[in-house]
């Protein structure tokens, strides 16, 4: 049984066959409308979420399946103090496969361990969010046409940033991938993903503070939120969330053929007045996250469809 919780459980080649079922779900959505039926996703939320939550439930139902679960620890047993691995015992006799989302890093992989189902981590603290990169990756391959000779900005949160996480790993294994950290000090990438993955791998990297610096080189710039629900003191994050606002100024920077992402939710990192820009990707993004969630809950659950 096969489980999802960082972005490098798939091989390349694995990864392929799954954005192209994806992009095959996208072209005849009819095709795969009865795949799962009989088939229980349950989505486990101990922690908010509006996107990855209701794109798995979407996908499933897409799918003709059905689904149950609880969107926060309040409403599930959690707070009575059950361990996740009770829980995941017993959701294994309801569900065919799981979605889980957990405030403490490693949850769903100590799930995982003891399920009688595939568990899919849907984030797990400021560690993973493999489908939300499965996501991105759909996004920009659909896009762009490519997932090598690229070079991305990664701007924003970078410290506890699980989205940018997870696509940095899984970003690593195309050729000639330049990535561009635009953060302020205190919010630099973790030193293990910059000494271990970054340089260990020699992939190039700058770290820049002004998001202007790097506008002009970039084929992506993929934006992201200040995670207040990470951060020790309300103070500091006061200060640090309205440090990047990406607005039609900036965008005149930008080539004509760059996109901006964002995993969303945005609070005041992107202007409104760039959502009408064509190279904005972000709203896009999200419909893709529902033809990659479908065609991940294919890939574990080994349905096929001729
Ligand atoms: C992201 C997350 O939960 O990490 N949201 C999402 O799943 N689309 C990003 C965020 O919350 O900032």
């Amino acid at each position: 049984m096969q489980h999802l919780m960082s972005p490098l459980d798939l091989s390349v080649e694995e990864l392929d066959k799954l954005l192209t079922l994806a992009n095959d779900i996208e072209k005849h959505p009819q095709k795969y409308a009865h795949a799962c039926e009989g088939k229980k996703l349950a989505t486990c939320f101990y922690e908010p979420s509006t996107r990855t939550r209701l794109s798995f439930e979407a996908a499933m139902l897409n799918l003709g399946g059905n689904v149950l679960g609880f969107s926060s620890a309040d409403s599930s047993s959690a707070s009575k103090g059950e361990s996740v691995s009770d829980t995941i015992r017993v959701i294994s006799c309801y569900a065919d496969i799981c979605a889980m989302r957990h405030p403490k890093e490693g949850a769903p992989l100590v799930a995982s361990q003891r399920s009688g189902i595939p568990v899919i981590n849907a984030g797990d603290g400021g560690h993973q969010h493999p489908t939300q990169t499965l996501t991105d990756l759909l996004t920009i391959r659909s896009l762009k046409g490519r997932l090598d000779h690229l070079t991305i900005g990664l701007c924003g949160d970078l410290k506890f940033g699980r989205t940018v996480h997870s696509l940095i790993h899984a970003l690593i294994r195309y050729p000639h991938i330049k990535f561009i950290l635009i953060s302020p000090e205190e919010l630099r990438v973790p030193s293990y993903i910059r000494e271990d993955v970054l340089e260990k791998n020699h992939v190039p990297f700058q770290e820049v503070e002004r998001l202007e610096d790097a506008m002009a080189d970039l084929d992506i710039l993929y934006m992201t939120r200040v995670q207040r629900e990470r951060f020790f003191n309300e103070d500091d994050y006061v200060r640090m969330k309205d440090f990047y606002i990406l607005n039609k100024k900036k965008m005149a920077l930008a080539r004509e053929d760059m996109i901006v992402m964002h995993p969303l939710p945005r609070v005041n990192e992107i202007s409104v007045d760039v959502d009408d820009d064509p190279r904005a990707a972000y709203f896009k993004q999200a419909q893709y996250g529902v033809y990659v969630r479908m065609a991940l809950i294919l890939t574990l659950l080994e349905v096929t469809v001729c």
